[in-house]
This record gives C-alpha cells, sequence and structure tokens, in this order.
C-alpha cells in the first residue's frame, strides 16, 4: 500500500481535524438539523438523531477514515484497490461512483441554499431586520425565494468560490477555519444567551429534548438517520477523500470523537438557539428549510449591535457552508485528476458546471416550478430526500460490511490502531453487525415489510 497520496498530505493531526470538522460542520447543523427536528416533532426525533451518532456514525466514520487512509486514492479506486487487496470483487469500487454522484446532488442543493445565507449577510447588514416582526421578517424571506434570478445568482457566486478554492487546493481555507469555526460558536453561544432572556427558553429546551416517542413515525427515525450521516459527511466518500491524506501516525478512534462531538455541539447549540424565538414569536416549528431564515433575524432585529452580530453570523454561516462543499466535490475531481489525467483546474470547472446546473433546478422548485411534484416532493425534496435518506445510509450501510466483513481483521486493526483490543473488538462488533443491521431494519420499516 502506499505510504501517501498523490495528492499530498495534510501536515498534521490538528489539520486533518479542522479539515474533517470542516467538512462535517455546515449547513446540515445550522440550516437542516432544526428544521427536520421541527418538522418531526422534536425531541423523539433529536433522541434518535444521537443515537444515530452514536451507534451507527462514530463506528462508520472511523471505517470510512481507515478505509481512505489504506487506499490513499480517491474513494473509487480505493474501494477498488482495497477490494482487490481482500481478495474480493473490484464492483466494490461502485461504492465510490455512488458517493461521487451523491456528492454532486448533494452540492447542487446545498450551495443553493448557501446562496440565501450569502444573500442574508447583505440583508443584516443593510439594516432592514432592525426592529423587525415575525411576519415582517418572514415576509422578506418569502419574497426573496420567490425571485428565480437573485437565487440563481447567489447560486452562482457560491460555486464559483467553491470551485475556486477547490482548484487551488484546500490549504489556506483550513488555516482561516482555524479562527472561523470557534467565532462561529461563539455567536451560536450568543445567541442562545439571547434566546435564554428574550426567548421562549423552557419551551424550546422541552422541545428539543423531552422525547414524546408518538410523534415520531418510521419516516422520521429514517430522516434522523440519514441526518446522523449527513451531518457527519459520511457514507459519499467525503471523509473517505479525507483520511487518505492523513498521516499513518495518527490515531483515528480519539480522532472521530472529537471530530463528532464538534458536529453535535453545533448543532444542539443552533437548536438551542432558535426554538426558543420560535415560541416566543408565535411561530411554527415545522416550517421547513426557511425555519433559520424566519427566526434569527428576529433576534438580530432586536439585540444590541444585531446588524454587526447578524453579519457575523451569517457570514461565518457561509464560510462553514463552504468548507463543507470543498468536501462534497473532492472525490469527483481526486478521481478526474487520477483516472482522467485533467488538471485540477479542469477538473473543478466540469464538476462545477455540471454541479451548477442541477442547481437549477432547486433554484425554480422554490418559485416557478413550486407546484412540480414528484411523489409530492419538489425538486428541491427530492433531492434531499434520495441523498439523504438513502444514498448516504446506503453508502455506509457498504462501508460498514467492507470494513467489517471484506477487509481482514489483522488490516483493519494495524490501519486503525486503537488503544487496546477491546476497543477494537467493540468496533468490529458494531460495524460487522450493529450498523448493518440498524440502517437495514430502518430501510425495511420504511418500505413497510417490517
Ligand atoms: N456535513 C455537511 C453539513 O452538515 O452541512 C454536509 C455534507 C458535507 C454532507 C460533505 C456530505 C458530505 F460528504
Amino acid at each position: 500500500m502506499k505510504k501517501t497520496s498523490q495528492h499530498g498530505q495534510w501536515s498534521s493531526r490538528m489539520v486533518f481535524i479542522l479539515a474533517a470538522t470542516g467538512s462535517a460542520v455546515g449547513l446540515g447543523n445550522i440550516w437542516k438539523f432544526p428544521y427536520i427536528a421541527g418538522e418531526n416533532g422534536g425531541g423523539a426525533f433529536v433522541l434518535t438523531y444521537l443515537l444515530c451518532i452514536l451507534a451507527i456514525g462514530l463506528p462508520i466514520m472511523m471505517a470510512e477514515i481507515m478505509l481512505g487512509r489504506r487506499g490513499r486514492q480517491s474513494p473509487i479506486n480505493t474501494m477498488r484497490v482495497l477490494a482487490v487487496e481482500s481478495n474480493a470483487s473490484a464492483l466494490w469500487s461502485w461504492l465510490g461512483w455512488l458517493g461521487v454522484v451523491a456528492g454532486f446532488l448533494i452540492l447542487s442543493y446545498y450551495s443553493v441554499i448557501a446562496g440565501w445565507a450569502m444573500a442574508y449577510v447583505v440583508r443584516v447588514a443593510s439594516g432592514v431586520f432592525d426592529g423587525a416582526t415575525a411576519d415582517g421578517v418572514s415576509h422578506i424571506f418569502g419574497e426573496f425565494i420567490a425571485d428565480p434570478e437573485k437565487l440563481l445568482a447567489w447560486h452562482s457566486l457560491f460555486m464559483i468560490i467553491t470551485m475556486l478554492v477547490v482548484a487551488r487546493g484546500v490549504k489556506g481555507l483550513e488555516r482561516a477555519a482555524k479562527f472561523l469555526m470557534p467565532a462561529l460558536i461563539l455567536i451560536l453561544i450568543l445567541l442562545v444567551g439571547y434566546s435564554m432572556n428574550q426567548g421562549a427558553f423552557q419551551q424550546g429546551v422541552s422541545f428539543l429534548f423531552s422525547a414524546d416517542f408518538s410523534k415520531i413515525n418510521a419516516a422520521g427515525v429514517l430522516t434522523a438517520m440519514g441526518h446522523a450521516f449527513f451531518t457527519l459527511s459520511l457514507g459519499m466518500g467525503a471523509i473517505m477523500v479525507y483520511g487518505s491524506y492523513l498521516p499513518s501516525r495518527v490515531s483515528i478512534g480519539s480522532t472521530t470523537v472529537i471530530i463528532a462531538l464538534a458536529d453535535t455541539a453545533v448543532a444542539l447549540l443552533a437548536g438551542l438557539a432558535i426554538f426558543p424565538i420560535v415560541f416566543a414569536n408565535g411561530l411554527t416549528p415545522a416550517s421547513g428549510p426557511g425555519l433559520i431564515f424566519q427566526t434569527l433575524p428576529i433576534a438580530f432585529g432586536h439585540m444590541a449591535y444585531g446588524a454587526f452580530f447578524g453579519t457575523l453570523f451569517f457570514l461565518l454561516l457561509v464560510f462553514a457552508a463552504w468548507s463543507s462543499s470543498i468536501s462534497l466535490i473532492e472525490p469527483a475531481v481526486a478521481w478526474l485528476v487520477e483516472n482522467r489525467k485533467m488538471s485540477r483546474m479542469r477538473a473543478c470547472i466540469w464538476a462545477g458546471l455540471l454541479t451548477w446546473l442541477i442547481g437549477i433546478g432547486t433554484v425554480l422548485s422554490f418559485n416557478l416550478a413550486a407546484d412540480l411534484t414528484v411523489f409530492g416532493k419538489t425538486f428541491f425534496d427530492l433531492m434531499d430526500y434520495l441523498t439523504a435518506n438513502i444514498m448516504l445510509p446506503l453508502g455506509g450501510l457498504c462501508i460498514a460490511l467492507f470494513a467489517g466483513w471484506v477487509m481482514a481483521a489483522e488490516t483493519s486493526a494495524k490501519e486503525l490502531s486503537l488503544p487496546n483490543d477491546h476497543i477494537y473488538k467493540a468496533w468490529r462488533f458494531i460495524v460487522r453487525y450493529v450498523s448493518p443491521v440498524a440502517v437495514l431494519l430502518v430501510f425495511l420499516n420504511v418500505i413497510g415489510l417490517i
């Protein structure tokens, strides 16, 4: 096996943690988690999600990083090489392809929503939310998403800045992440402080944490599980490709725990900031993808220096989205460079163009094509469902099966080099039995077979 990847290597464990946390923490934590928690009744959903992070996300993340580091190539080639090493079928490289397609589809809508956040940097800075009411804020949001040209312009801008960074390599961005990620967490804490004083904090906390399991159904459990994959960037090769740049001596176990903890903390902080504002202003938790854009501006409109903090918040959110987008497209770009012998720049242009085109479907699904639905879902809903609820869990299931059943135990033990044999045995048991069975049960339950 190669010692390093042709695309380079992270300079230290810290840089890898920053990059992987940068991939994990993004719109999923601050935009998506609160609104899907709101749509699925709160507490029971949150608890299911936390359980999925622990029992499925953590062990699969270790597996994915381990496979990446062992293969040292794009996920497609890594899976092929590792399958050959294990005397298994080279068809496992299809797992890499599944991930590349999922990456394109996710980024296509992710970029549109990141565009909303960019637009809100400008809006909040201009002071339009000063003293705003819940109705006023909702109205501004409604007008904004009804305008396809604006959404398209912001989507295009976001795709351009993403592809620029991917083309030039991610080093600079990782250095910036060192400051920006803590800053985002600080502003979230400030917002939680606002919600404690001005929002219906008790009500928000009990919505998020008191679990009433009658409120969650099979589809909700699937959404919670899918979100565990989405939020940790698992199941599509993003973390695998980052793992392929990881120096051999770094311990995978403790690194994974740090990334998952940071990611979960950001999501819970976002929830604690948002729901007290929802209840204090008579908004409904199930407001859908507009939730943060209809709640947080109320807080920024009323707190001291709100325009300043609000601008900073949306800027940091854009940054968080940016560092996630890069990892969504990296598996495809790495493959184009390896197999099509393209320069990074050319690979980025092609990958970026394709993603941008698919994203137009999402842009239109909020306005002109809002009534165009398949199975009751708009284009955006369909992309989201297909990727987060089906492709990522399926990818994760295959990763667990490969790491647990196909790869030799000595190989995974050596590559993971966990602190002791008990932890290794526990990990192996989970990826062989617990995670795959859990994913399968949820799938079967949703399609009504059990
Ligand atoms: N984890 C990112 C978020 O929570 O916003 C989204 C994401 C990034 C999903 C990379 C999948 C991925 F491969």
